[in-house]
Parts: structure tokens; sequence; C-alpha cells
């Protein structure tokens, strides 16, 4: 997704900007640029392609000044190139812009007939239009940039700049993340706190509607009425070594490593009677909504086995992109519960947004606690990762499916939930042991599956997630065309597709499944198939002749197994990823945060 940054500064804003950007890169980009302010005139530099592109038009020819904006584009409307690269100047304004205009259209045919040239295929570009227009008509700055906001339709986050304020930076939140932050040397604003981390000594996230006017002395705030607003800032909890790589070769390396220190976290994480949410709500409810998507989605579709099989409660998992349109048949008595590690992905607040208006009550397991989920759910829980910075979700996916197991134990029946305590208790320590089998992980990855044009995930209940986990990984970071499927699915279609060496990773703890697991594995082996089996040592024991490859992972029961395997699946595509040579950080087309439905 973009990433904004902006700065006033004491001297040159342009190593912030670029600092800045540089820690958005994991947010997914095609194109970017930045615009400074200084004596009464805008410079911008914009290129196509990763930052690099920008660094050599900056060295070649370096704009100064203290007051700037910065972007990098994730391309929506209109093809990643220079001309549809932010900062979009306008006379004597400049804006960056996160999220989509939804009645940009109209905005940019009225424009037009007052005689608006347009120089872009974006939709932000109207925001230019529209701030230079007002200026024009003769409003102040402040003025100026509020009715440019009142014409918006859709989610922004905005920061612009205007010759007519030399001393000012503006920006505006709608549905699209946006901090303030300040330190020693500025006065800073981005679209993601990180982009600050060594920067801002403190931070406050602006909340939907309001604007802001920064100056080097500081900011003001005013809401949606145009009220002033007074927040109390929060102290920059993250530090910018937590932003680098320790030591690792790529992020998403260094928070798989993490997995069991972020495990440890969410075992502590409290979930306790504070504020209203209680395990009565969850007992008591007529069906509770599991909602998420891509890797969240499959730790709700293991919650929803967990919660029906432990405690009996009714419980589905949906893709919160379907749910808003399905028209789910909902109650004042279900509970709807979304997990989302950015807290600000658009199709989960939109499904968030939809249960609000149908007074269905909500819960919502973030690893950002100051996101936008965080803030319009009745209930939070952070499920305590730490900061995650590669694109693909890692430690992330292991602590929401911790704290969803967390939930559903503490509804559990008694006899169901006294063994389960004791495999989540002890996962930290099996997530060490997971990974002390990296080599076998790598060799599994480096011998079956990335020479492959095909891989086919198979499990059966929470497996079945980890399945459609393991096959989603090796698609964003690997690019190899992968399915997760039902085991029992498997001679109802999927089949077809295996031949001679097609892999197939099959998710299977030596468990009352395993069996199943067996036969399914008789079939693929006797079409040449390759088993690439994760399970336990009964499980490896029991299909030694069967399998190409087998990782002993230790035995977690029925609710650590699925856990430990995640993270198995998670590091076969890493390797996957390596092997082939790709960045596993940067996946082509992906973003961290998809803030555009
Ligand atoms: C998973 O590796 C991907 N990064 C993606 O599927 C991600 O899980 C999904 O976009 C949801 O993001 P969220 O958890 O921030 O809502």
């Amino acid at each position: 997704m973009c990433g904004i940054v902006g700065a006033i500064a004491d001297g040159d804003a342009i190593p912030f900007l670029m600092k800045g950007l540089s820690r958005l890169e994991y947010r997914g980009y095609d194109s970017a640029g930045v615009a400074l302010l200084s004596e009464g005139t805008i410079e911008r530099r914009r290129a196509k392609g990763d930052l690099s592109a920008l660094r050599e038009l900056l060295r070649r020819n370096p704009p100064r000044g203290a007051i700037g904006i910065g972007h990098t584009r994730w391309a929506t409307h209109g093809a990643p190139s220079e001309k549809n690269a932010h900062p979009h100047i306008v006379g004597e304004t400049a804006i960056v812009h996160n999220g989509i205009i939804e009645n940009g259209g109209a905005l940019k045919n009225a424009l037009r007939e007052k005689g608006a040239i347009f120089t872009s295929q974006t939709d932000s570009e109207v925001i230019a239009h529209l701030f230079h227009a007002f200026l024009a008509d003769g409003l102040a700055a402040e003025d100026a940039f509020a009715k440019t906001l009142e014409s918006l339709e859709g989610a922004f986050a905005i920061a612009a700049l205007t010759c007519s304020a030399p001393n000012s930076l503006f920006a505006a939140a709608r549905r699209s993340p946006l901090v303030i932050g300040r330190g020693g040397a500025g006065v800073y604003v981005a679209s993601d706190a990180l982009a600050l981390a060594a920067e801002a000594e403190s931070l406050i996230h602006l909340e939907d509607g309001e604007r802001a006017r920064l100056t080097r002395e500081g900011f003001s705030i005013l809401n949606a009425e145009g009220r002033a607003v007074k927040r109390v800032p929060k102290k920059m909890a993250l530090q910018s070594e937590e932003a680098s790589k320790g030591g690792r070769r790529f992020f998403m390396e260094k928070e798989i490593y993490e997995t069991p220190e972020a495990a440890a976290r969410a075992l502590a994480v409290p979930i306790g009677e504070e504020d209203g949410f209680s395990a009565a709500r969850m007992r008591d409810a007529r069906q509770i909504f599991f909602l998420g998507c891509g890797s969240a989605f499959y730790a709700g579709l293991a919650a929803s086995c967990w919660m029906e099989k432990l405690a009996g409660v009714s419980a589905r998992a949906e893709i919160a992109s379907e749910f808003r349109h399905r028209g789910a048949a909902l109650s004042k008595r279900d509970l709807a519960v979304f997990v989302s590690q950015s807290g600000e992905t658009a199709d989960t607040l939109s499904a968030l947004r939809h249960c609000e208006r149908e007074g269905v009550p909500t819960l919502a397991l973030v690893n950002v606690v100051e996101s936008t989920m965080a803030r319009l759910a009745d209930w939070t829980l952070s499920i305590g990762a730490g900061p995650e910075i590669g694109v693909a979700s890692t430690k992330t996916l292991i602590c929401q499916m911790i704290l969803l197991a967390r939930l559903a134990l503490s509804v559990a029946k008694p006899a169901e939930a006294k063994e389960a305590r004791e495999d989540l208790s002890s996962l930290p320590r099996k997530l060490q042991e997971a990974l002390a089998l990296s080599e076998a992980l790598r060799a599994m990855a480096k011998d079956y599956l990335a020479p492959s044009d095909y891989v086919l995930y198979l499990g059966r209940g929470a497996g079945y997630a980890v399945a459609l986990e393991g096959a989603l990984k090796c698609k964003e970071i690997a690019y190899i065309p992968s399915d997760g499927a039902p085991a029992g699915e498997m001679k109802h279609g999927p089949i077809a597709l295996i031949q001679e060496k097609t892999p197939v990773v099959v998710v299977a703890p030596y468990d009352r499944l395993f069996p199943k697991m067996l036969s399914n594995m008789e079939e693929i082996a006797a079409r040449g198939g390759y088993l690439c089996l994760l399970t336990d040592a009964e499980g490896a024991a029991a299909s030694k002749d069967l399998t190409r490859a087998s990782v002993a992972l230790p035995a977690a029961g029925e609710i650590g197994a699925p856990i430990l395997h995640a993270l198995a699946a998670q590091m076969l595509a890493y390797h996957c990823a390596v092997a082939l040579k790709h960045n596993p950080d940067r996946p082509r087309n992906l973003a961290k945060s998809v803030t555009v439905e």
C-alpha cells in the first residue's frame, strides 16, 4: 500500500523524507516522489520503480527545503509511471494521498469544465486541483484545505503544501491512517509510525475526519466539525533498531525467528473482564463470526474449528470482503471477531462497520493497538507480536492463532480444556524446536517445491487452515502456483492435478484423522506425486515408505499442532523464495496492509 511522509525540519527535509520512505518500502509500492517548499517555490522529484531511482534523481539535482512531503505509490488508478507518481502539483500546491477518492471522476469532470488540465490518470490529482482552486478563490490556506476535504468522498490520508502558507504543512485522515510526530529536529507526519521510528519522540494518531496544520513550533488539530481538538501525545514505542533486520538477511527471516518470544507474549495477553468483554459473551453467543482477509482469515478458520470442537459454540469463519455483501443473517446476540495484523485492512474494516450498523458486538484482535480497527471495535485484544515489517505475515499469524485458541479455551468444556491448555503453554518451547528444523525444511523446499510449477497443500480441520496458509505463502513470496484444499476434497477434483513428481505438502499430525490422511497419501503416491509431510515423530514413522520428505515437529495436540505446522509452512515458503532468489520482504504487487477495498 502507499506510504506518506512529511516533515518540517531544522535544515534540509530531504534526509528525513528518504529515510522515512525507505522504512515504508515494506508496504509495497511501484513509484515514489518528494516535493520541497522553499522560498516561495515548490520543487518536485518523482520516479517510477523503487527508491533507488528517486535517490539517483536527488543525487543529480537535489532540491532544497526544510518543509517537504514524500510518497511511495502502490498503483490503483493509473499504471506505475512518473506522471502518476505523487506528489501531485497544481499551481502553488503539492499533495500526496493514500486511499481512493470515490467521487474522483465527477470532480475531475467538474474541474475540467472550469479549465483544469489533468496530467495524470490518478484520482489523487483532483485533490491538488481543488486545493489550488479554493486558494485561487481567495480562501486562506487552512480554509481552502478544509473546503477541499469537504469535497471528497471515500477514504484518504493526505499531506499537502502550498506556497500560500510557506511555514506550514497540512494533513488529514478519513478511514486511512496518519500519525503526527514531534522530535528534537522537527515535526513530522506519516501514514505509519514506523517511518518516524528514529526521529519522533511522541506521536498522535489522527482520528477519522480530523485535519491538522503543522509548523516548526508544533501542530493544531481540528475535528470534522472544525473544532479544535486537544490530544495527548503518546511516547514513541518503536525504537529504530526494531525497524532493522537484526543481522538477518530479510525481515521475514528475523520475524520467523522472533516467533517463540512473540508466542510467549501472546500467551500472556490478559483476556479478562476489563471494559465489559468476558468469556460469557462467547459462550452465550448465538453465533461467533471470525472475520479477516488472507492469512488472518485462515487464523479465523482454525479458530472456528477450535471454538466448535472445544467449546461447542456455533462459529464460522468468513472472508471479510465477502461477508458484507453476502447478506449474512446477523443478530445482536452474535459476536463478530475481527482478525487483522495491521488493523487497517479496508475489507475487514468495512465488515466491522457493517456489524456495527447491525448492532452486532465486535471484538478486534490486532497487532497495532492504535489502529483504526482497535478504535472502532467494542473491545480490542492486542496479539502482542511486536512490529512486523515483512509483507508476509509470520509471527503475527502464529500470535493470532494463539490468542484465538485461548479464547476458545476460555469457554471450553473442562474435559477438553486441560490437555489443550498444557499444549498451548508449551508452545514457545516447541516453536523454538521447530525453528531448529529449518535445515530439513530448506531441503524439502529446495528439492521438491522450488523446482515445481505447482504445489498442492492438504490438511483436515484446523490443518486445512494451515494448508491454505502454506499455499498462500508459497504463492505470495515464491510465486509458485499452489492450492490449499481439505484433504477430503482431493478426490473431488484436485487429484486431477497430481502427476509424476507433483509435490503435495500434507499437514498431518499423528491424530485421530491420521488414518484418513494416510489413505490420501497412498492415492497421491500411486499417481507419482511427491509427498512432503509436516507431521510429528509418530506420523513420520507411520508414513516413511510413502513420503519423499517429512519433517517431524514436536507433538502438540489438537490445538498446538496446527500452530506449529503453520510456522513450518511459513518456513517452507521462505526457503522456497530464497532458493528461487526472490526477496521475501517485498513480494511483487503485494502490500503489507491493503487499505483499499
Ligand atoms: C499474508 O502473508 C498477507 N500479508 C496477507 O494475506 C494478510 O494476512 C492480509 O492482507 C490481512 O492483513 P491484516 O492482518 O493486516 O488485516
